[in-house]
């Protein structure tokens, strides 16, 4: 099995690029194949599948690893930084370093603040005191005092006096798309293209997504066998969903946690005339700006017409989803699309958040569908280039359940 420990930063465009991040380690991948068999639906818990687990007990798999991505991204840190040999074949994670003693010390701390001040809402995180940095800031500095202020909007926003209501801004989003009628007939989605490398890794993959109303999609990229890089699988099929991915210490693994919410979600956000009965609880923000992340630093395999790094006025609605999964949707001002898709799992020391970007909006049949989608989380992206989306096709029920076993390579 493919696998990397190494958090891969390239989208920071500094740190470590995982030139050798892709190892073949089989420790987790046996423990897991053991712990995984009797069964089936129940989480599989991180103490199931890990061998020294003090702190961050009874979370779910997908869970303890979003929280493994959230320390990682608070400090500024890569796994090796906390852990022996991650990213190499010697990785011995369960091992402890000075650092993950440190780590586990803050897990608690945290809990205590925010139990002791806060009435246990996770108001204080990793990110609250270290924001990059190994130590955190004691004192002011004058440069942030009088200088330009960074984008930080609030993960829950209030609903605001001035914004169009969220209802409307809806509205004109599915107007945009192609309107409710056209949308109604709108049944699946077959997408062809290729994957965009960040930093020359992940690159030229062959990429299909495949979507079923009213809620089933699968996004599947294979890598040609010499690039020595494992597929990158996500499945669900309207209960279940699956990760196989190489930038993951477990392989592949079923979605459990605040993951599963996400992978529903994105699948009925698909069929966007749904869109007001899968969120609730809905309000509109403040109209701010957003700029699309920076773009791949090779643009070989992608079409010229994409724009990257464009900054948008855009609208802002927040709302809920499957099972309480906040949600956070940024629509073009102008031409009323979704640009922007920021949803937030939960852990044990904070909010995960995953961002997905829509862009190149491109007419198949009357509907508005989205030809470039950037995925990012905590420990990497994907960017996709379709070149070919074909509407209301049949599409085979396997594509969206558990991958086929790994073939070995
Ligand atoms: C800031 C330090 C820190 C960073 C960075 C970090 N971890 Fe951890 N990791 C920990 C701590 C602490 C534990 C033990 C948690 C506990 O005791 O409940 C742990 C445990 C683990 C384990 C379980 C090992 C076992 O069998 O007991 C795995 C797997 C793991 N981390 C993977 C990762 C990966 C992958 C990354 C990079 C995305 C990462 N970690 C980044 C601190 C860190
Ligand atoms: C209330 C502020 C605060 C919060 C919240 C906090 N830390 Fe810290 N952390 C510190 C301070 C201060 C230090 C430096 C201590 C020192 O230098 O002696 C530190 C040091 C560390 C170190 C050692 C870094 C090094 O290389 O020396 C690690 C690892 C760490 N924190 C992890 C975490 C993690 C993981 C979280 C979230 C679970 C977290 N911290 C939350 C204040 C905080």
């Amino acid at each position: 099995m493919t696998l990397s420990g190494q958090r891969v930063r390239l989208w920071f465009g500094r740190g470590i690029l995982a030139a050798g991040g892709i190892v073949v380690v089989g420790l987790i991948s046996a423990a897991l194949a053991g712990a995984q068999a009797p069964a089936q639906q129940a989480p599989l818990l991180s103490e199931q599948v890990f061998k020294n687990i003090q702190v961050l007990k009874g979370i779910p798999v997908d869970d303890f690893l979003q929280t493994m991505g959230i320390m990682a991204a608070a400090l500024q840190f890569d796994c090796s930084d906390c852990h022996v040999g991650a990213g190499t074949e010697k990785v011995d994670w369960p091992a402890d370093t000075p650092r993950k003693r440190m780590a586990r010390i803050m897990v608690t701390m945290v809990g205590n603040i925010n139990r002791t001040n806060f009435g246990g809402r996770q108001m204080v995180t990793c990110w609250t005191c270290h924001r990059n940095r190994d130590k955190p800031l004691t004192t002011p500095i004058f440069d942030t005092i009088y200088g330009m202020p960074p984008y930080e909007p609030d993960d829950v926003i209030a609903q605001s006096p001035a914004a169009p209501s969220a209802d409307s801004i809806l509205d004109k989003y599915i107007q945009a798309v192609g309107g409710a009628q056209r949308l109604a007939g709108l049944t699946s989605f077959v997408g062809k293209g290729t994957s965009v490398g960040f930093g020359g890794f992940g690159g030229g993959g062959d990429v299909e997504i495949v979507a079923k109303a009213p809620d089933k999609r699968a996004t599947i990229i294979l890598f040609k066998a010499e690039t020595g890089r494992g597929d990158q699988i996500r499945t669900y099929d309207g209960r279940s969903g699956w990760v196989r991915t190489p930038l993951n210490v477990l392989g592949e693994f079923q979605l459990m946690g605040g993951d599963l919410d996400g992978a529903r979600f994105d699948a009925q956000l698909s069929f966007p005339g749904q869109i007001k009965q899968i969120l609730t609880n809905l309000k509109s923000g403040p109209p701010t700006s957003i700029t699309d992340l920076p773009g791949p630093s090779s643009q070989t395999s992608v079409q010229k017409d994409v724009t990257l790094g464009q900054t948008h006025v855009v609208e802002v609605v927040q709302g809920t989803g499957p099972r309480g999964l906040l949600v956070t949707l940024y629509f073009d001002r102008q031409s009323g699309l979704l640009l922007r898709e920021l949803r937030y799992g939960g852990s044990p020391i904070g909010r995960v958040p995953t961002q997905i970007d829509y862009a190149d909006y491109r007419d198949v049949n009357g509907i508005k569908l989205p030809f470039r989608i950037t995925y990012a989380w905590l420990d990497g992206r994907d960017s996709i280039v379709l070149n070919e989306i074909r509407t209301n096709v049949p599409i085979d029920e396997a594509k969206f359940a558990k991958p086929a076993p790994l073939k070995p390579r």
